[in-house]
């Protein structure tokens, strides 16, 4: 064995002993290179991102409900934490409606029944009520006497590249509401419903609560419904809900969508995986058309999250990496799975220059490998 190999496998047991402790260091994300996360080896993102809604005290405003349609459109935000630049550089508040889209006696883009505007005076900070100390994020769709109003952000790029996003959160109201997280690339013009590329995590009010639904779009045409693009499954695990609070995770890789509810793998769809750079959107909404149902007069629904979180952009456009090529590109790897503090990242693995000052720390295992090899 030469003296290179016999080093690197040195250092190699030297950060595996150091590993071997079972303890990261909690770190900040400018001394991470690259995130990898604990179901995808061969993906590294390139950037984090955490919106942490959990003490945001001096932001609660339930604001009353606006039954003007124009107003809805129009109103403004419900607190300056929107417009702040730390949400506002990355989300955007949407007030588009669909009656550009909707024809209410013959459309193939949607079978709309109810004009709907998302209103920015649908998405406000509020107390927790579970955690009375805490605030949460809410988005709200009302189905007003002669419309619906509903709640969407999109973020400001549309270029996402592959992501592990993930949220805590949880779905409440009547039947005919839709809450979801998702990623969007829109066709190239509206009419190629078949071009859309999307992976969806969708939480439908009219399922039985243990009912969840993913999906990569689009999951019909005119005429069907398109085999093998949704699933509607049950939640893993006994006893979980959408009404209750729980941790929902989508990874979109090369290949494949993934989603994990509370670190349990919940759905896997290769079919149709999204391909392009897209959107990642949070909304909460129903049109009274055949996806969503429609919500009594009068009734409100919520998606209400306590923080999200995202990795994103892969290290290489391929998403493939060769070990050399990794070490080249991202020497401190990082986790925000393996934290004891979410949003904060732990350093997982350092490269070659973290890893030499490890193994002086560690010269007593260096030396006896060392010794192991020669002898
Ligand atoms: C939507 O919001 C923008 C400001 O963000 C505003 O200029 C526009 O008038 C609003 N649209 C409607 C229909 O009210
Ligand atoms: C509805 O759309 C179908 C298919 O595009 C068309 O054949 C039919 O004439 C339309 N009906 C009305 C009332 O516009
Ligand atoms: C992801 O990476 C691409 C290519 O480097 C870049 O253009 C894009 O802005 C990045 N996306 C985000 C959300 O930063
Ligand atoms: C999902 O499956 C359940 C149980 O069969 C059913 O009640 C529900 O309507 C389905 N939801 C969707 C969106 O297909
Ligand atoms: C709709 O999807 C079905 C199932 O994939 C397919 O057989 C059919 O040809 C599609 N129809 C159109 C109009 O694209
Ligand atoms: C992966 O990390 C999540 C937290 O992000 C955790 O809930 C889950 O249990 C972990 N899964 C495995 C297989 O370690």
């Amino acid at each position: 064995m030469d003296l290179a190999r016999s080093l690197t496998f040195a250092l190699t047991s030297a950060s595996m002993v150091a590993v071997a402790r079972g303890e990261f260091a909690l770190t900040t994300d400018s001394n991470c290179h690259c995130y990898q996360t604990n179901a995808t080896q061969s993906n590294y993102f390139s950037h984090h991102r955490f919106f942490d809604f959990r003490s945001l005290q001096d932001h609660i405003n339930v604001p009353n409900p606006i039954d003007n349609w124009d107003d809805s459109a129009g109103a403004p935000p419900t607190s300056d934490y929107f417009t702040n630049s730390q949400f506002a550089d990355v989300w955007s508040i949407q007030n588009w409606s669909n009656s550009e889209l909707i024809d209410l006696d013959n459309s193939t883009i949607t079978d709309a029944t109810l004009q709907m505007v998302n209103s920015p005076n649908n998405i406000y900070i509020e107390r927790d009520e579970q955690q009375p100390d805490n605030t949460h994020l809410t988005l709200r769709t009302i189905r007003h006497h002669d419309f619906q109003s509903a709640a969407e952000f999109e973020s400001v790029s549309e270029k996402y590249h592959f992501l592990s996003m993930r949220m805590e959160a949880r779905t409440q109201g009547p039947p005919g509401a839709v809450t979801a997280m998702f990623t969007y690339r829109a066709p190239p013009n509206p009419e190629d419903t078949d071009l859309v590329q999307e992976a969806d995590l969708e939480f439908l009010t009219r399922d039985p609560p243990h009912y969840v639904s993913f999906t990569n779009q689009p999951a019909w045409n005119s005429t069907s419904d398109i085999p093998g693009a949704s699933h509607n499954v049950t939640f893993p695990g006994p006893g979980r809900r959408w009404s209750d609070w729980a941790e929902y995770r989508m990874d979109w890789t090369p290949g494949s969508s993934t989603w994990f509810v509370d670190g349990e793998l919940a759905s896997h769809i290769t079919f149709q995986a999204p391909r392009d750079p897209s959107q990642v959107i949070f909304n909460a909404w129903s049109d009274g058309g055949s996806w969503s149902g429609r919500m009594p007069k009068g009734s409100t629904a919520y998606l209400q999250i306590r923080w999200i979180e995202m990795v994103y952009n892969n290290t290489d456009s391929h998403g493939q990496h060769s070990k050399q090529e990794k070490q080249s590109t991202c020497e401190n790897v990082c986790s925000i799975d393996e934290t004891s503090k979410i949003g904060t990242p732990v350093l997982v693995s350092a490269g070659y220059r973290q890893a030499v000052q490890t193994a002086l720390l560690w010269s007593p295992v260096l030396v006896a490998s060392l010794m192991s090899l020669v002898v």
